[in-house]
């Protein structure tokens, strides 16, 4: 049988596509995903080859009308795709030469599918990496806002999973805020390099008509058209650096996840989630899981997938459109709205968690964490560092074999290990106070995060303007285009 497929470019072929032929190598089910931003595309290509005196202004007006109506029904989810065709582009022109008639062929004219689902996709992931870095830009405020509410509360630092030094909540809470502020930073920087228009590089090598690039770049709400055509048919550079920003941010979000899964537990005891985002068991009554942290956690592994698969996928691809690249779009799709949804999802995890701040403080006053306080303390007696890492470590020894902390022992006792210990030591080892002297820039002290509370919410309000004056400018060319 002649697939309808065939029977559009039938003169080449004398047997017909085979039925799993055509199941193979369709990518209907993914990129009918992009239809709207296909029909855009043609609309901004039949208004500049219009413009430009390529075709007939009466086929382009009709064409124009074509795809209006085309996209009402993308839009209010009537359009029928038909799955007898390989992809969304051929299913947009098929519908669109069956409603208008043969001026429907002419809106091919100068383009290709290879020049047309690169600058599809970039239309789309353009949208995704606004809404990326809008949804990480959310959890990022969450965060600043726990640090905010908690900026005092003291809480024991780890290194290697130990008791390292006392550090505030603030500041650990601003560590992931600013982690997530690189993220968003990325999804920003990654927008503005894919924001080059390849439409009308055709085939691979240009073409012999009169069009404009320009037009159609600025149409679509792009800054420029791409510089050259074989590499604008070719290039995937934009998905894989999407997936790369989506693989190191759901990193983060994995990382934010598995410690709040740790200090829900009974042996930590940090915090509380909200009965709204945790879930019991089917036969524990009296457990409360922490299952989005987890769940945020585990869909880590098909995020970083999707990186792995477009590296792997583009490596010694010979120039220029090679049919691989039609394998480009499901798994950064997934791999972006799965990092959107998880970021909007922990913004809200994080804003209603509870922080059990006394259970922090009580913690920390455990396990000699202000040793280095007591050694720099040392230093400031005129004691080298290195020897008064000795001494201190003597003293720590006693205070394990003893069951006391440093600061319970007299002073008596404590200048055992060094006379050059004085009452002012009492000043330096409270955990408290431990915090409120680590002042340098960047420190832990209260002082400190105030400073970085600033700096953070100033990063976020500067690209949420900038995500909103992007969105803006390629709301206005819908809305032109549509007129
Ligand atoms: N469905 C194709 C893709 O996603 C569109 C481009 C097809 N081009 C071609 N020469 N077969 O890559």
């Amino acid at each position: 049988m002649i697939h309808l497929q065939q029977a559009l470019w039938s003169g080449r072929f004398s047997a017909g596509m085979d039925d799993s032929t055509l199941a193979f190598t369709s990518s209907l089910d993914v990129d009918s995903h992009l239809a709207f931003y296909d029909v855009m595309g043609s609309l901004a290509h039949v208004r500049m080859l219009k413009k430009c005196g390529v075709i007939p202004a009466e086929d382009a007006d009709s064409i124009v009308a074509g795809l209006k109506d085309i996209l009402t029904k993308v839009e209010d989810g009537t359009f029928e795709f038909d799955h007898s065709l390989e992809d969304v582009h051929t299913c947009i022109e098929f519908s669109l030469t069956e409603a208008i008639g043969p001026a429907g062929g002419k809106l091919h004219t100068g383009r290709s599918r290879n020049d047309q689902v690169a600058t599809d996709f970039r239309m789309y992931l353009r949208d995704e990496a606004l809404r990326a870095a809008e949804a990480v830009n959310g959890l990022m405020m969450a965060l600043v806002k726990v640090a905010e509410d908690n900026g005092d509360a003291v809480m024991p630092g780890f290194t290697h999973m130990q008791h390292a030094q006392p550090v505030t909540l603030a500041q650990h809470m601003l560590a992931h805020a600013f982690r997530f502020s690189r993220d968003a930073d990325r999804f920003l920087d990654a927008f503005r390099r894919m924001d080059k228009c390849p439409l009308g590089c055709a085939a691979l090598a240009g073409t012999t008509y009169p069009i404009d690039r320009r037009m159609t770049a600025e149409a679509l709400g792009f800054r420029e058209p791409t510089e050259n055509s074989m590499d604008s048919v070719s290039d995937r550079d934009f998905v894989t650096e999407l997936a790369y920003c989506a693989a190191q941010t759901a990193v983060h979000l994995s990382s934010l996840c598995e410690e709040l899964v740790l200090w829900s537990s009974q042996e930590f005891g940090f915090i509380e989630m909200d009965d709204r985002y945790t879930t019991g068991s089917s036969i524990m009554p009296q457990k409360k899981n922490p299952d989005i942290a987890e769940l945020v956690r585990g869909k880590t592994g098909a995020v970083v997938g999707a990186l792995m698969t477009m590296i792997t996928m583009t490596k010694g691809l010979p120039l220029t459109y090679n049919r691989d690249l039609q394998e480009d779009k499901r798994p950064v799709m997934e791999s972006m709205a799965t990092v959107i949804a998880s970021a909007q999802i922990m913004s809200k995890v994080v804003a209603t968690t509870t922080f059990h701040r006394d259970r922090m403080l009580e913690v920390t006053s455990r396990g000699q964490i202000n040793a280095t306080d007591l050694a720099d303390y040392l230093v400031t007696k005129g004691v080298p560092f290195r020897e008064a890492h000795g001494i201190v470590g003597a003293a720590v020894r006693h205070s394990i074999d003893t069951g006391r902390n440093l600061e319970d022992m007299d002073l008596e006792e404590l200048r055992t290990f060094s006379d050059r210990i004085e009452e002012d030591v009492y000043d330096v080892l409270p955990v408290v106070r431990c915090v409120e002297r680590r002042n340098s820039y960047g420190g832990t002290s209260p002082q400190s995060t105030d400073i970085q509370i600033s700096k953070a919410i100033e990063q976020i309000m500067v690209r949420d303007e900038v995500i909103r004056q992007e969105n803006q400018l390629i709301q206005n060319c819908w809305k032109a285009l549509r007129d």
